[in-house]
């Protein structure tokens, strides 16, 4: 499959949303939760994550940036956010906001007045996946930060395990063209970004990047 937008939005308008924090929440947690250890995050940091999906990664942030600090989640999915507005709301989370839209033409009020933008598990699967980084950029502050979450195709011996890491992902969008643009990305952020700290996990499969805007 090759990406497309419109195929990537009726995934996640489809039962793979109901069934996403079951299939997804045994391994991802930990190393996403590395990269916010590792990152700046402070309390009173206003946080914007594209592509936050059930809100798998509000937990971890929101232990970071208190209850002073705001968390804004974007997404295009209705179904993927319905699953984490009960996240919110059971864990009566009062610095959250939800909106419903397209990471590549999304516009908050205020413009780059977020401390940190974080995506994960995202960028690769959105085929102008140029645009909605370049976005996500332009919401952060000078010398604000950047944690990025990916899928990747391992290189080396561990290449050897791609095609599994190629089935895993396809159930969620996942696809070749997608991680070679993941790559992509690495090495742009390489380019915009200091004192970047990049891991990879999973046998490479899973990478993120922290790195503070020049
Ligand atoms: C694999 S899930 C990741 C969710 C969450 N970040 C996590 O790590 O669990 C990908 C999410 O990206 C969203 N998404 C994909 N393309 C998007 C776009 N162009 N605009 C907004 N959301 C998008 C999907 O709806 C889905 O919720």
């Amino acid at each position: 499959m090759p990406l497309d937008a419109k195929k990537i939005a009726e995934i996640y308008q489809s039962k793979v949303a109901v069934g996403y924090d079951f299939s997804m929440g045994h391994f991802f947690p930990v190393y996403k939760k590395r990269a916010f250890e590792e990152s700046s995050l402070k309390p009173g940091d206003r946080v914007l994550v594209f592509c936050c999906g059930t809100g798998a990664d509000f937990g971890p942030i929101l232990e970071k940036i208190g209850p002073q600090g705001l968390l804004v989640g974007v997404d295009f999915s209705g179904l993927m956010l319905a699953q984490a507005a009960k996240k919110v709301e059971q864990n009566r989370w009062e610095n959250v906001e939800l909106v419903e839209a397209d990471v590549t033409d999304f516009a908050y009020t205020g413009g780059a007045s977020f401390d940190i933008g974080v995506c994960t598990l995202g960028l690769s699967i959105i085929p102008d996946y140029r645009r909605a980084y370049a976005n996500l950029l332009a919401h952060i502050k000078k010398s604000g930060e950047l944690i990025i979450g990916d899928m990747q195709l391992a290189t080396g011996w561990k290449s050897i395990f791609n095609p599994w890491t190629l089935l895993m992902a396809k159930k969620f969008g996942g696809t070749p063209e997608g991680h070679q643009n993941a790559q992509d990305l690495v090495q742009q952020m390489a380019k915009d970004l200091v004192e970047v700290k990049k891991r990879e996990f999973f046998l490479g499969a899973y990478f993120y990047l922290v790195g503070t805007l020049r």
